[in-house]
């Protein structure tokens, strides 16, 4: 049988389609409805998604009943994906995508079972993190499995001025094995890493403050999932200063809480967020699959 990639028409003249863009009533996220991303998008639509991806930083594509290759495709529009470490973890044939799964098959998980935990901006432990990433719901649990997300321009807008003074010009240290450990015992989800793997993932520094490259806005750039000290500042005060910016990011009016629809593609910005798994039940099956589209170097 033909691929779906041969068969698709040129998206130079893919047809417009007539969807609709709504912000929600909060500090962040907007809906789509009524494109079909499974069909080839026409420039000024793609156009359109960049614009409201920048203004909303969370978008929420409902009813996208397309295919991993599709997903994949569709991601890579916005820049190379990235491959994540856990190579354990990639869907079979598409090591661009993450399984994020607590299903378990014939005694191995499918996928990351304990994906994002804790707060955290996907990849921030690499030299150039993600720009932002690509989420799409396979299976759902009746109860529980929100999503949180954190504006970070908000965060750093309404930052105390102690904190300000604590990190502008600053440096932090971002660790993918920040909580690795600590993960590891907790649940049975995470493979011992291989020398391989560990040498992928070595600790890296940004800014605590970055410039987002595309509007110019101020963001705070530290998670407690992978920033572990800032540069410069005594442990103590580190520990405590890095203790105030997770508290303060995450303040109820900087977040919005994703409760997934079948479906559901979710698109976020991995410069201007940080995001957490709320979890749900172990007994309820939930399954999304996960692309991350590479960005630059923090500045
Ligand atoms: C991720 C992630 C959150 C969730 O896939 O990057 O953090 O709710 N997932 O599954
Ligand atoms: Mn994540």
């Amino acid at each position: 049988m033909p691929t779906a990639t041969l068969l698709r028409v040129p998206d130079a003249d893919a047809l417009p389609q007539s969807f609709e863009i709504h912000p929600f009533d909060g500090p962040l996220g907007a809906e789509i409805t009524g494109l079909d991303l499974g069909r080839p998008l026409a420039q000024h639509d793609f156009a359109r998604i960049v614009r409201a991806h920048l203004d909303h930083h969370v978008l929420v594509f409902r009813r996208q009943r397309i295919t991993p290759q599709q997903h994949v495709d569709f991601s890579r529009r916005f820049g190379p994906l990235m491959i994540h470490v856990l190579h354990q973890f990639h869907l079979p044939g598409f090591p661009e995508i993450l399984t994020v799964s607590n299903v378990i098959r014939e005694g191995n998980p499918i996928g990351l079972g304990d994906a994002g935990k804790y707060w955290h901006s996907d990849i921030s432990y690499k030299a150039v993190p993600s720009l932002g990433s690509l989420l799409h719901a396979q299976e759902l649990p009746s109860e529980g499995g929100d999503t949180l997300f954190a504006n970070m321009h908000l965060a750093w807008d309404t930052l105390p001025s102690h904190l300000r003074r604590a990190v502008e010009g600053r440096q932090a240290v971002h660790s993918y094995l920040a909580k690795y450990g600590q993960m590891q015992k907790a649940a049975n989800w995470r493979p011992t890493l291989s020398p391989d793997q560990l040498a992928l993932v070595k600790d890296v520094v940004h800014p605590v403050v970055r410039t987002h490259p595309e509007t110019g806005r101020k963001a705070l750039f530290v998670s407690e999932g992978f920033t572990t000290q800032i540069i410069g500042l005594p442990k103590d005060e580190s520990r405590a200063v890095l203790d105030e910016l997770f508290a303060h990011s995450v303040r109820a009016e900087h977040v919005y809480r994703h409760a997934w629809q079948a479906h559901d593609l979710v698109f976020w910005d991995n410069r201007s967020l940080i995001h957490l798994a709320t979890g749900c039940p172990a007994h309820l099956a939930r399954t999304l699959y996960r692309t991350t589209i590479e960005g630059d170097v923090p500045f």
